[in-house]
């Protein structure tokens, strides 16, 4: 099992190149299913939710060339494609829940594994399913699968989702590009991932509109062109190197940005007391001393984002005050606390509260991983605690981290990856 040495305390200094956004590719790789045509995706993320994705289109029958250097890949879904998407590949990888809405529009049928739950929480498909049946859609569970049809094919209707849910919205929004006639989907999420799906599925030649601030008017299609796309940048990615920066007082330049796409944590660290400035592509933030408390709850995008939560508890632990964080979007996405707590932190968890004492110093330790964001807030504190730090279960890291010892060296962290001995 690989762990993750690092040894504090380092200040960032230098730049650090954003990759693609794996939420964004995750839904755009499983809409390909939608075409028959050639399509090339670049600017993908070399993480390992990406190569599960991938892996599970291959196991449906769909033709993928990887070019991992150009961080592009080339699909072809012109051949006759199996509509299974088996346990062992979704249960790692929760968005192969996005298969559904694709296969069910083009195929009429789809047996797709309930993804299961996850460190943070339950993850229920219970809102895609609810809208999925609005479009014409047969369904049940049986032996851990969905079991699907629409056998006289996907009817367009009035959708309103009762939760705002990312991968609900995206799932209609691709199943919705087929259906006969016209769909209109209200209580819309409206992440940058989604809009970046709805750009890559126009692309294609889907007739899909923002017709409110949460309401996307979608009329079915039933042929689509070859595309080229690139995907946008991960802004989680850059929250977090942000983040970074401003915990170890450094100085980072994080580039291929759009800082429009994440003026909530911007505002958010600048009202900490970061010093941000930011041009078309790139943003410079420059750590200070003094860092503000804060209370803060994360919600739906524009909100605060809920993958930097985790991150932000770390910056938290240094303010000057105690700090507030309430989780509202999962139920259990505070396991990293507990991990914080043995190097030093004090921070008590009241339901989905989360009380901060400031002022910490971090104490290097042995630490574990529980989910992807929780893994990188444990390299975070790491890089302040003066001292070797290791930390175990770092795959849960290499799922949507491309990278992240050699970009976090590069700019003077001590950070190495070691074999269990
Ligand atoms: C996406 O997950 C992201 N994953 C998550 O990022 C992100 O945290 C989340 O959106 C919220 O922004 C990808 O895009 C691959 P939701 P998703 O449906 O679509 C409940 C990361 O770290 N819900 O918006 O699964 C759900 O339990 C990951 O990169 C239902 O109750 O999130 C949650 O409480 C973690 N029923 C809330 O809604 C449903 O049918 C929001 O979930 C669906 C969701």
């Amino acid at each position: 099992m690989k762990k993750l040495e690092v040894i504090g305390a380092k200040k960032l200094k230098g730049t650090i190149n954003i990759s693609g956004s794996k939420n964004s590719s995750l839904p755009i790789l499983a809409a390909t299913l939608l075409s028959n045509k050639k399509i090339e995706i670049q600017n993908l993320p070399t993480v390992k939710d990406i190569e599960t994705m991938i892996l599970l289109l291959s196991s449906m029958g769909s033709k993928i060339n990887l070019s991992k250097k150009k961080k592009s890949v080339n699909i072809h879904n012109f051949k006759k494609i199996k509509t299974y998407a088996s346990y062992n590949l979704v249960k790692t990888m929760r968005a192969g829940i996005l298969v559904l809405g694709p296969l069910l529009a083009r195929f009429k049928k789809a047996k797709v594994s309930l993804p299961g739950g996850c460190a943070i929480g339950a993850r229920p498909v219970d809102i895609h399913l609810k809208a999925l049946s609005k479009l014409g859609v047969k369904y049940k569970i049986a032996d851990g699968y969905i079991h699907a049809t629409a056998p006289k094919g996907l009817i367009g209707n009035k959708i309103k989702f009762s939760k705002i849910s990312v991968g609900a919205t995206e799932n209609l929004v691709i199943a919705a590009s087929f259906a006969k006639g016209k769909t209109i989907l209200k209580n819309c999420a409206i992440e940058p991932e989604v809009s970046d799906l709805v750009n890559f599925l126009r692309k294609m030649g889907c007739n899909i509109k923002w017709t409110g601030r949460r309401t996307i008017t979608i009329f079915g299609v039933k042929k689509l062109k070859e595309v080229k796309y690139n995907i946008m940048f991960d802004r989680i990615e850059a929250g977090t190197y942000m983040i970074a920066a401003a915990l170890t007082g450094g100085d980072l330049k994080i580039v291929n940005v759009k800082p429009k796409i994440i003026k909530t944590e911007i505002d958010i660290l600048k009202k900490i007391g970061a010093d941000i400035r930011t041009k078309k592509n790139k943003i410079r933030i420059i750590g200070k001393n003094k860092i503000k408390n804060l209370k803060i709850f994360t919600s739906p995008y524009p909100g605060f984002s809920t993958d930097l939560q985790a991150q932000l508890m770390v910056l938290l632990c240094k303010a000057s005050g105690k700090s507030q964080i309430t989780e509202k979007i999962f139920e259990n996405r505070f396991m990293h606390a507990s991990e914080l707590n043995r190097m030093g932190a004090k921070i008590k968890i009241f339901g989905n509260k989360a009380i901060i004492e400031g002022n910490v110093i971090f104490k290097p330790a042995e630490l574990m991983a529980t989910d992807l964001r929780a893994s990188v807030s444990l390299i975070l504190a790491a890089l302040t605690a003066k001292g070797k730090s290791i930390i175990n279960r770092i795959y849960h890291l290499d799922r949507g981290y491309e990278n992240i010892e050699r970009k976090l060296r590069n700019v003077g962290a001590k950070i190495r990856r070691i074999s269990q001995k």
